[in-house]
């Protein structure tokens, strides 16, 4: 059984006055959901601290939204894994549409970038999507597909079966534009045909989330699917209500029976 998982994905927003008031507001509303759901705050590297000191013992886990692909040394402006790690990280966005787009990562540097991350102890969410050109070409799974390859060519299988991937259009980032339930349900079991094929297993183990617009408004019909294993949410992770009713949606997927999972 796989757990949900909700993350947070602040971008590059917040200042230390904002962080403070946002998620002394929001820590209150997801405390019902707490055991139901995992869930993860991604803020800009400077408020991992902060943010780290916040969460305390409220078993919500820190991430960070990128790692360098090297391990130390002569990396002006970089990050490396290790020092995420020292910082209280558990997770790391890898591959992020806008990494890929505005600062030229490909798909050999996500890999790279994701080898650190493993070595480092901490958990990929690896990013994948397609553009809207290459949907309406029929390319959505030829492109996820050659995402998750090169992942699994440097890291191993073993390597993306410890991660969590995050199926993010890119036409439905920050667009308000949002992919359909039945459209992410079937990239989603798409997806999971694919691991599969490459270890018996993976592709049931593995958590898959959506993002792109994920809004409290639409988040119970994204996540009605049981191919779906949570979000990766932008925009609306910045307003404590609309989080935290995203977060109910989700955790309203949890059967009773099976919500005390750990
Ligand atoms: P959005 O961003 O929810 O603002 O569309 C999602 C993401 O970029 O991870």
């Amino acid at each position: 059984m796989r757990k949900p998982i909700l993350i947070a994905n602040w971008k590059m927003n917040g200042s230390l006055h904002s962080n403070q008031a946002l998620l002394v507001r929001m820590l209150a509303k997801l405390r019902p959901f707490r055991k139901t759901i995992d869930m993860a705050i991604c803020p800009p590297f400077p408020y991992l601290f902060q943010v780290r000191d916040l969460l305390g013992y409220t078993g919500i886990a820190l991430g960070a939204q990128n790692a360098s692909r090297a391990t130390s040394g002569a990396h002006t402006g970089e990050v490396s894994a290790t020092m995420l790690h020292e910082m209280g990280c558990r997770y790391v966005l890898l591959g992020h549409s806008e990494r890929r787009a505005l600062y030229h990562e490909s798909d050999d540097d996500v890999a790279a970038r994701f080898q650190q991350v493993l070595s480092a102890g901490l958990i990929p969410v690896m990013c994948v999507g397609e553009t809207l050109e290459e949907r309406e070409q029929g390319w959505t799974m030829k492109v996820v597909q050659r995402q998750l390859q090169t992942v699994i060519d440097q890291c191993g299988m073993s390597g993306l079966a410890g991660s969590i991937v995050a199926y993010e259009p890119i036409w439905a980032i920050g667009t308000g534009r949002t992919a359909t339930p039945e459209q992410v349900a079937d990239t989603h079991r798409a997806i999971r045909q694919f691991l599969e094929n490459c270890e018996t297993g993976a592709g049931q183990s593995v958590r898959i989330v959506y993002g792109g617009s994920v809004k409290a408004a639409n988040a119970a019909a994204l996540f009605s699917s049981p191919e779906v294993d949570g979000g990766l949410i932008g925009g609306a992770s910045l307003q404590a209500d609309e989080f935290s009713n995203i977060g109910a949606a989700l955790a309203n997927t949890v059967n009773p029976v099976t919500s005390t999972l750990t």
